[in-house]
């Protein structure tokens, strides 16, 4: 599989192949990704004063991605304001439209950066800042499965709105029941599933925030079959962008490490996505999220079940979870050898 690089626009020639799908401010699309470029297209990316785009290359003349450490220290700033937001509730403010309003423009900034953002979600988590890294990612994801959807712009701004305050209602949880190293009772878990109907309370008191965002945080625990909470209303019932926040929630929490659980690996819960959620998650934003979010992990490093390390080199389109995994000069395909598993990224 060709690498994907940024390219300065001077360079990218007609004929080369685009590896991201390129907007312009106000959000529309000027090229798909995976579209040949066209010296019509060319033109229209200069004239819009981009100046780099990532496209599918092999020459050596190519600039490797060096904004890692702008998009880290970004990340790290929506963090601290999420954090901001979630305390100025806790204390009995209200949520401040405005910080709200520029961390979605931030995270929106980075619709075209797709690796970086999966990047983050792999590796930036701490585990103390749970809550904040969780709202932070869930908005990522949201924003990722809608763009790969080919959502409009405006269903995607919503939805990272939504992702990043779906859980501020946590805010008015009881810390020993947030916090607990361990299994929930039952009264604790009925507590704690309250968090979706507080998000929504709260939400609802911001004024000039869009009432289907709202609804889109009070639902985003509700299941395809009902099991969910907090009305246990079915499919049809539950608002589209109640799942996809869904998908990114369930994604982000099995793949984090809390204090009391470790990390699934990706492919892991890529396994429990593609052959557990048929009736629980809705079908088509799992079926969006595996296909795309599975290809960056290819040449990331992984540790298998039998205790060699190795390398990801493919991803089987029929079996996302269980990809080729290169170990030392010995080809390991998942796909065939049921026996190993990944248990672990290294990053
Ligand atoms: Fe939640
Ligand atoms: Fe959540």
């Amino acid at each position: 599989m060709a690498a994907r690089y940024f390219l300065p626009i001077e360079k990218c020639e007609v004929g080369m192949k685009t590896a991201e799908t390129i907007y312009n401010e106000f959000g529309a699309v000027i090229v798909w990704e995976d579209s040949l470029l066209d010296e019509n297209v060319l033109n229209k990316l200069r004239r819009l004063r981009i100046d780099r785009i990532k496209v599918f290359s092999e020459e050596d003349e190519v600039i490797p991605e060096s904004k890692n450490e702008v998009f880290r220290a970004q990340y790290q700033n929506n963090v601290d304001m999420i954090k901001d937001i979630l305390h100025d509730i806790s204390v009995g403010k209200s949520v401040d439209l405005h910080k709200t309003e520029h961390i979605s423009n931030s995270i929106f900034n980075k619709i075209n950066e797709n690796r970086d953002i999966v990047g983050a979600i792999s590796s930036l988590r701490d585990v103390d800042d749970y809550t904040y890294c969780h709202s932070t990612n869930v908005s990522l994801l949201c924003m990722l499965i809608g763009k790969w959807m080919r959502l409009n712009m405006r269903t995607i701004k919503d939805l990272i709105t939504a992702g990043l305050l779906h859980d501020v209602g946590k805010s008015k949880i009881p810390e020993e029941i947030l916090h607990k190293p361990g299994k929930l009772t039952e009264e604790e878990y009925e507590t704690m599933k309250k968090h979706a109907e507080f998000s929504y309370k709260i939400l609802q008191e911001v004024e000039g925030l869009n009432p289907e965002i709202c609804k889109a945080v009070l639902f985003h625990h509700e299941r395809e079959d009902g099991s969910g909470y907090p009305f246990g209303i079915k499919s049809d019932k539950i608002p589209f962008m109640s799942k996809v926040i869904a998908v990114a929630d369930m994604y982000d929490a099995m793949t984090a490490n809390r204090v009391f659980k470790s990390k699934e690996s990706p492919f892991k819960v890529f396994d429990i996505l593609q052959n557990h959620s048929f009736g629980v998650l809705e079908t088509s934003v799992v079926n969006h999220f595996l296909t795309n979010i599975a290809s960056y992990y290819i040449g990331d490093s992984v540790r298998l079940s039998d205790g060699r390390t190795g390398e990801i080199i493919y991803i089987n389109a029929k079996n996302i979870a269980r990809p080729v995994v290169k170990s030392g000069e010995t080809y390991v395909d998942l796909f065939f050898d049921k026996k190993l598993d990944i248990v672990e990224l290294i990053i």
